[in-house]
């Protein structure tokens, strides 16, 4: 079974989310609702999505729309028919008993719920059809979640589950686990309890909602959004809805239940419409005070608001046995939420899924934790978890272990997929080296750099660790959600408050030096970029000899917003690749103004369609839809240059004093317009120096290294300025850029 042609009835949320992910694909699709013109809409709203749906806008026509009365017809030519209409058991019923008069034989149908079993579903099938019919679980947006929950029973056809499973994985790239029909199946089911956790422990304990978010986050590798950041992001309404169906679908005994019951704060909040940052704010909200708004947060006994405290536990890096050993309320409050969210988890086993491994990928997946409560479990170590554990009942797995002390339980990762993951090569390789910012490992004989800092923002260490890495075919690529978010900036700031620049300096020459060495060395150097890959972290991309992009990607280099200019070979890179155009043949100025514009306008791509026309991708790039398969492309580059040769070194030829006084002209005309203010005037200038080649003529021939110096040139005139560090500071504080 192949599937070539998709339905998709709904064209809510998450049915136009799903048209879209397959539009990405390239497989014909249909969105059907009541009315076409619903499904109409559905496609202006996939269009104008931020952030994008789709990969390729212009592929919009790729998904056709029409109504269940009148283009019904076309479920028959459907391989795939996916329900994602309200969440209402009638209305399903409805639509299968139509889908499967219909639908051609040996199609599949699944459902997108999130909350109503498969026995319920299928209640009305006959025994041949249960066969055909499943879950599918999607997560919003399913262009960027990359968990994909297939749930089955013990009447769903196992073969073609698993044929839909690889068509979701290769084609649509997404993490498919197989789980069984059970409520929440497996994310929703350890997520919302770790958040129910999360949040009554910290009533009980007494923390405040940025001590509680402070802890369950970074520190425990959960995102930053913490549990009740993340309550007014989905909609405190919504978590309510939901966990009034965990309520009713989960056993009486089960222990969720504890934590189920509704908190009358919770109430009241929706009562008064607190119900998140789409309603009046929620646990968090902006206050206007005096004209200036301010962030506060509830006071979780008394309900009032007042002036959120930052809280900064000093954990930089996840290291939860030290997180759960402080001896302090963060480390008790650590440690009662981690304990409790094992405690669940393992007491699963085997009934959502009998591999827990699945659980912990479904929490990576699904939620973006850095790890599961497996792994936690892993990391903290069996003995010192038991030894602090005042105890457990009714959990068979915790049982078990307990009495072997296995510390060697986990086994491989990622045992959902058949692709050689990172995830899966990463503890067969020898891990060579690392530091703060970095790990080298050695698998047969190329290396992998990972970086592993916040939003892998880079330093001096994350250069080191390149540089040494190059002394064999070198793969750069990471499993959080960024590939690198670009130079760190509160380590630039660092230094440039105390006024030590000779220390950025030398930083940002050894940054230069490193991607200099990844272009030249003489083994080839891939980057697989997915999520961010901003400023330093494209200059690490594009001045890799190969490139597989993740096809989620924003790219670009974006060093003006933050009053500064490229100087890790940005803008020579960008002047280097435009030059090979046409267009650059017959003009000189030509590509230095593209560039120009480019870089002046910090311009960024979502995907690797749009990155194209702006060459921070070339076609030669490879793209790919299943991040989990960037590892595997990766080697296959390698594995077809064995017989690699660095490139040559590039030279240009600039025009120097006239050319930047063109670039000046435009900068004046936008400063009239008051599109930049003065410090937009002092940037583009510096731009305009190193793209016009500074103190040269069109006769004479740069080397890269001339470039390399006026970009470090520039980059030093403006960190000392202050306006630059005002918006640097800015940047870092409020996340969005300054203009001054
Ligand atoms: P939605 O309310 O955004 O969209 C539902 C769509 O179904 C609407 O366009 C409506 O006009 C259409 N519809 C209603 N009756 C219909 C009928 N008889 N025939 C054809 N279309 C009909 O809902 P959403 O959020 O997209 O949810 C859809 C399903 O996905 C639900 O089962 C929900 O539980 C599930 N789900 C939702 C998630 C989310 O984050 N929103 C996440 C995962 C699952």
């Amino acid at each position: 079974m192949k599937i070539n042609n998709v339905v998709v009835i709904g064209s809510g949320t998450m049915g136009s989310g799903i048209a879209a992910q397959l539009c990405n694909a390239n497989i014909p699709v249909t969105l059907l609702d009541l009315k076409t013109e619903i499904s109409q809409k559905a496609k202006e709203r996939i269009e104008k999505s931020r952030p994008p749906l789709l990969i390729d806008k212009s592929k919009i026509d790729g998904i056709k729309v029409g109504n269940i009365n009148d283009d019904f017809n076309i479920v028959s030519e459907a391989d795939w028919i996916v329900e994602a209409v309200v969440e209402r058991i009638d209305i399903k019923h409805d639509i299968y008993d139509k889908i499967f008069k219909q639908r051609k034989k040996g199609s599949i149908v699944s459902s997108n719920t999130s909350s109503i079993p498969i026995s319920v579903l299928s209640e009305k099938l006959t025994e041949d059809d249960k066969k055909d019919f499943c879950i599918t679980h999607f997560f919003n947006p399913v262009r960027y979640m990359d968990l994909l929950e297939i749930v089955k029973n013990e009447n769903t056809d196992l073969d073609k589950i698993q044929k839909l499973k690889l068509f979701c994985e290769e084609d649509l790239g997404k993490g498919a686990i197989v789980c069984n029909d059970t409520p929440g199946f497996l994310g929703n089911r350890i997520g919302v309890y770790a958040m129910q956790i999360a949040m009554t422990e910290a009533f009980k304990m007494k923390l405040t909602i940025e001590e509680a978010d402070a802890v369950f986050g970074r520190p425990m590798g959960i995102p930053k959004t913490g549990v009740f950041g993340l309550y007014d992001l989905i909609g405190i309404d919504l978590m309510a809805d939901v966990l009034k169906s965990f309520i009713k679908e989960l056993p009486e005994n089960d222990n969720f239940q504890e934590v189920a019951k509704e908190i009358p704060l919770i109430r009241k909040l929706i009562d008064t419409g607190y119900t998140g940052r789409k309603g009046k704010g929620g646990f968090y909200r902006m206050n206007k005070v005096d004209n200036t708004k301010i962030l506060e947060a509830i006071n979780l006994e008394t309900g009032e608001y007042s002036p959120s405290q930052k809280i900064d536990i000093k954990s930089e890096k996840v290291d939860l046995l030290k997180l759960i050993n402080r001896g302090d309320k963060y480390g008790d409050y650590a440690w009662s939420v981690i304990s409790k969210i094992i405690k669940y988890a393992s007491s699963l086993v085997p009934g959502i899924t009998d591999k827990f491994n699945d659980i912990d990928e479904a929490m990576r997946l699904g939620f973006n934790w850095s790890r599961g409560p497996f792994e936690m479990l892993k990391e903290i170590g069996v003995s010192n978890f038991f030894e602090k554990l005042d105890g457990f009942e009714n959990n068979k797995f915790l049982e078990e272990l307990s009495k072997s002390k296995n510390e060697d339980f986990y086994g491989e990762r990622q045992k959902y997929t058949e692709i050689e993951t990172l995830g899966k090569i990463k503890p067969k390789a020898i891990k060579l080296d690392g530091n703060n910012s970095a790990e080298i490992y050695r698998f047969n004989d190329f290396n992998i750099v990972e970086f592993t800092t916040k939003a892998n923002a880079l330093d001096y260490d994350s250069m080191d660790a390149l540089k040494k890495a190059t002394d064999k075919p070198l793969i750069i690529i990471n499993e959080s959600m960024q590939f690198s978010a670009g130079v760190n900036l509160t380590y630039t700031m660092n230094f440039a408050e105390k006024g030590d620049y000779s220390s950025i300096e030398k930083f940002v020459k050894y940054f230069q030096d490193t991607c200099k060495e990844l272009k030249y060395s003489k083994y080839p150097v891939v980057s697989a970029p997915s999520g961010l890959t901003l400023g330093g972290g494209f200059e690490v991309l594009v001045q890799s000899n190969f490139v597989a992009s993740h096809t989620n990607i924003v790219v670009g280099l974006v060093e003006t917003m933050v009053g500064l200019v490229p100087a890790g070979g940005g803008c020579k890179e960008m002047l280097w690749r435009w030059s090979q155009t046409e267009e650059a043949k017959n003009d000189p100025d030509y590509a230095p103004l593209k560039v120009f514009d480019i870089i002046g306008y910090g311009k960024t791509a979502t995907s690797p369609v749009e990155a194209e026309p702006l060459k921070y991708l070339l076609p030669e790039n490879k793209k790919i839809m299943s991040r989990n398969s960037l590892l595997n492309v990766s080697r296959s580059i390698l594995e077809e240059n064995k017989d690699f040769t660095p490139p040559a070194e590039a030279t240009f030829k600039l025009a120097g004093k006239p050319l930047k006084e063109k670039m000046v002209k435009l900068l004046e005309k936008l400063y009239n317009d008051k599109v930049i203010l003065d410090h937009g005037m002092v940037v583009g200038s510096e731009l305009a120096n190193v793209l016009s080649g500074g103190d040269t003529t069109i006769d004479k021939t740069l080397s890269e290294d001339d470039l390399y110096k006026l970009e470090l040139n520039s980059f030093m005139n403006l960190i000392e300025t202050q306006k630059t560090k005002d918006r640097i500071k800015h940047t870092l504080s409020k996340g969005k850029p300054l203009v001054n």
